[in-house]
């Protein structure tokens, strides 16, 4: 049971994909308020240009941000995933967003990795200043664009041919741990540990 929310105020950054896949491996709820092609992928997938309905076992995926609707949701979520890439601008507004909802479980979701320094760098530059805040990172990989394109979660994909478990063997197991999260005794959501 967990309501969580994917959100950033920048575009680009994975959002969507993450959303749809975990919400599809979690057997949740997708909602969104921004139009996107996870609402013909996923019968469990709805779009709310308005208000947004506050629901349990939920993936939020607040792309097209609009803070206003979002925020009541975000406040109400057991953890916020940032998802973060590795430029200034990515990494300046997760700081703004940090901030703004400091009092809430975040975990920084550092995405599209091209090596283990770029990791580094984004843990480094928000835990400047915000030490201690929870931190997991997904590195450049196919795997999600392929399952959203597919209609398969990121397991389903991964789990459909031996050629695939191979091809995606470091990705899957970055994806696993945020996926794990929330599968810990089946049932409750647990907050990371640093
Ligand atoms: N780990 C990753 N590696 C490479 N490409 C990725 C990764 N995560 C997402 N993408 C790609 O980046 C693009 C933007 O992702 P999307 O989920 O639409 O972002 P957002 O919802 O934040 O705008 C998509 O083409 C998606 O497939
Ligand atoms: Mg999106």
């Amino acid at each position: 049971m967990a309501i969580i929310s994917i959100a950033s105020t920048k575009g680009g950054v994975g959002k969507t994909s993450l959303a749809y896949s975990l919400a599809k491996d979690l057997d949740y709820r997708y909602a969104t308020n921004d139009m996107s092609v996870v609402l013909n992928k996923y019968k469990k997938a709805r779009y709310y240009p308005g208000k947004i309905p506050l629901y349990q076992d939920t993936v939020y995926d607040f792309g097209g941000f609009d803070a206003h609707h979002a925020d009541e949701i975000l406040r109400a979520s057991d953890i916020i995933l940032l998802p973060t890439t590795n430029d200034l601008n990515s990494i300046m507004k997760s700081l703004i967003f940090i901030k703004n909802y400091k009092e809430k479980t975040i975990l920084v979701f550092a995405n599209m990795i091209d090596n283990p320094n770029d990791a580094s760098m984004i843990k480094a530059k928000i835990h400047e200043h915000f030490p201690n805040l929870a931190f997991t990172y997904l590195r450049r990989t196919k795997l999600l664009k392929n399952a959203l394109e597919t209609g398969m979660s990121a397991s389903e994909l991964f789990e459909s041919t031996k050629h695939n478990q191979h091809l995606y063997r470091h990705s899957y197991l970055e994806y696993q741990k945020i996926l794990k999260l929330f599968k810990t005794d089946g049932m409750y959501f647990q907050a990371p540990s640093v």
